[in-house]
C-alpha cells in the first residue's frame, strides 16, 4: 500500500467501526514553551492515524450517517501569506481536498456554525472530552442545541462516547506499512544506541551522550527523540524517568540509556541499554546484568500469538526473582515472593507496553478479567530491570542490602513484533550481550 491508500483504508475501517455514530477528531494545538515561543509541533496521534495531515488546529469529522461524498470532512487553517511568511507553509482548504482527500473542507473558523448540520441524524457523538479545550465548548454547545431539538421529535445524537473503543483497537494491530515505519524507528534508535556506547568515556557529562544519541537520530533522517532521552549514570539509573541528564559519568559506574527516535511519520522506537562507563563491569554489576538479560530473553520468547502481556511480565518476574534469590538479595520461596510482591523494592514496573504512534501506545491490555491475547502485527516493548535504590526500604524479612550492591540500576529494553512464528526483535541492531557491553 502507498501512503494515500494506507490512510484511505484506515478511514474506511474507522467509518465501519463507527456504525451510525459521528466522530469529531481534532488535531493537536501548538503548546507554549515560554512567552511567545512554542514547542516543536507534535500532531495528535488519533488525528494523524486517520488523516496524515500535519498541521495544528485542524478538525476531522467522520460521518458514516451522511451520503457518499460527505463522510470525511476536514476543517483546516486557511492559507494566509503573511502568516505563512512567519510560520511556514499551510495546505489550506483546497490542499485538504486535493492532497489529503477530504470529501469536503472548510476553514476551521466555520466549524462552530457547520457542526450542528453534520451531527444531525447521527446516533451518538464520538469525541474525547477533556483533551481538546478549544474544540470542546463548541461540541458541547452544539450537542445541547441538538438535544433541545429532540423534544420536537428530531433524531439527534443522545450519547457522547470516547473514540478509544472504535479507534484504538485499530491502532493496536499494525499493518505492513506501519510495521515498516516501526522497523525504521527501531533501526535508527538502535544505531544511535551503538554510537552512544562507543562514544562514552569516564569524565563525560550525561548530556554529551544525549547529544550523540539525538544527533544520530537526526543524521539518520529521524524527526527527533520520541520522548525525553534518559542518560542516567550511576545511581541516577535507579530513577525510572530520569531526564536531568546533567551529571558526570564515572569510571566503575554504569550508565543506563533509555532513548528512541520518532520517524517523520511519528512512529517510535523505545530502547534501553545499560553498560559500564569505563568498559568493564564490577562483579556485582555483571551479576545483576546477567539476571536482567536472562529475564529479558526469556520474556521475549513469550512474544507469540496467543500469549499475553501478563504472561510476558510473569515470565520476566520469575527469572528476575530466581536470580535475586541466588545472589542473596531476596530470601524465600520463588512462588511466595512473587505472590506477595516481595521483589517490588527491586523491580517496581511492568515488563512492557504497546508501541506505535504513542510510545506508550493505545490499546487495551485486558477485556474485563481476560488479558488480550497477542496477535500478529502487535508491537510491544520488553523491558525488565533491577534497581537497587537507597530510597526504597527493604520489606520486613528480606535481606538488607550490602553497600557493594547499592545504586546499581539496570534495564534492558527491546521493541518486539508479534509474528506467526518467532518474535521479531526490531531493535536487535543495538547489541546487548555481556561481552559486547565491555571493551
Ligand atoms: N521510555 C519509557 C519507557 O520505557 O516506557
Ligand atoms: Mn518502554
Ligand atoms: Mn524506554
Amino acid at each position: 500500500m502507498n501512503n494515500y491508500q494506507t490512510y484511505q483504508h484506515r478511514r474506511e475501517r474507522f467509518l465501519k467501526e463507527l456504525g451510525s455514530s459521528a466522530a469529531i477528531i481534532p488535531a493537536a494545538e501548538l503548546v507554549t514553551h515560554h512567552a511567545d515561543c512554542e514547542y516543536p509541533f507534535r500532531q495528535d496521534s488519533d488525528f494523524w492515524y486517520l488523516t496524515g495531515f500535519d498541521e495544528p488546529e485542524a478538525i476531522a469529522l467522520f460521518l458514516p450517517h451522511r451520503p457518499e461524498g460527505e463522510k470525511y470532512i476536514l476543517f483546516v487553517l486557511q492559507k494566509d501569506t503573511a502568516t505563512e511568511i512567519w510560520s511556514g507553509f499551510r495546505w489550506g482548504v483546497q490542499g485538504a481536498i486535493d492532497h489529503f482527500h477530504a470529501d469536503i473542507a472548510y476553514p476551521v473558523c466555520d466549524f462552530p456554525k457547520k457542526l450542528g448540520e453534520y451531527l444531525h441524524g447521527a446516533e451518538n457523538i464520538v469525541f474525547r472530552i477533556g483533551k481538546h479545550p478549544k474544540v470542546e465548548p463548541f461540541v458541547l454547545k452544539t450537542w445541547s442545541e441538538l438535544l433541545e431539538r429532540s423534544s420536537r421529535g428530531d433524531f439527534v445524537p443522545l450519547a457522547l462516547t470516547a473514540p478509544s473503543a472504535f479507534l484504538h483497537k485499530l491502532r493496536l494491530k499494525k499493518d505492513s506499512w506501519e510495521i515498516e515505519r516501526l522497523r525504521e524507528a527501531a533501526l535508527i534508535s538502535s544505531n544511535a544506541h551503538e554510537k552512544a556506547r562507543h562514544s562514552t568515556l569516564p569524565g563525560m557529562n550525561e548530556r554529551q551522550i544525549q547529544a550523540v544519541l539525538e544527533k544520530s537520530f537526526l543524521d539518520q533522517g529521524g524527526r527527533g527523540p520520541a520522548y525525553g532521552s534518559i542518560v542516567a549514570g550511576g545511581k541516577n539509573a535507579c530513577i525510572l524517568h530520569y531526564t536531568a541528564n546533567n551529571a558526570l559519568l564515572k569510571d566503575r559506574e554504569l550508565v543506563l540509556i533509555d532513548a528512541g527516535c520518532s520517524t517523520n511519520d511519528y512512529y517510535n522506537g523505545d530502547i534501553t541499554r545499560t553498560f559500564p562507563i569505563g568498559g568493564k563491569f564490577t562483579s556485582e554489576q555483571r551479576a545483576i546484568y546477567e539476571v536482567v538479560l536472562a529475564a529479558q530473553n526469556a520474556a521475549i520468547e513469550y512474544v507469540l500469538p496467543g500469549k499475553n502481556a501478563e504472561e510476558i511480565h510473569l515470565q520476566a518476574v520469575r527469572i528476575l526473582v530466581e536470580g535475586l534469590i541466588d545472589l542473596g538479595l531476596l530470601k524465600g520461596s520463588l512462588d511466595s515472593l512473587i505472590e506477595q510482591g516481595l521483589y517490588r523494592h527491586l523491580y517496581m514496573h511492568r515488563t512492557g507496553h504497546w508501541l506505535g504512534l504513542d510510545v506508550h501506545d493505545v490499546g487495551a491490555y485486558r477485556l474485563g478479567e481476560s488479558p488480550i491475547p497477542l496477535e500478529q502485527g502487535m508491537v510491544l516493548t520488553v523491558e525488565p530491570g533491577i534497581y537497587i535504590s537507597d530510597l526504597i526500604p527493604v520489606p520486613e524479612g528480606q535481606p538488607s542490602i550490602h553497600e557493594r550492591w547499592k545504586n546499581i540500576g539496570i534495564r534492558i529494553e527491546d521493541d518486539v513484533l508479534v509474528t506467526a512464528a518467532e518474535p521479531d526483535v526490531l531493535s536487535s541492531n543495538a547489541l546487548k550481550s555481556l561481552d559486547e557491553m565491555e571493551r
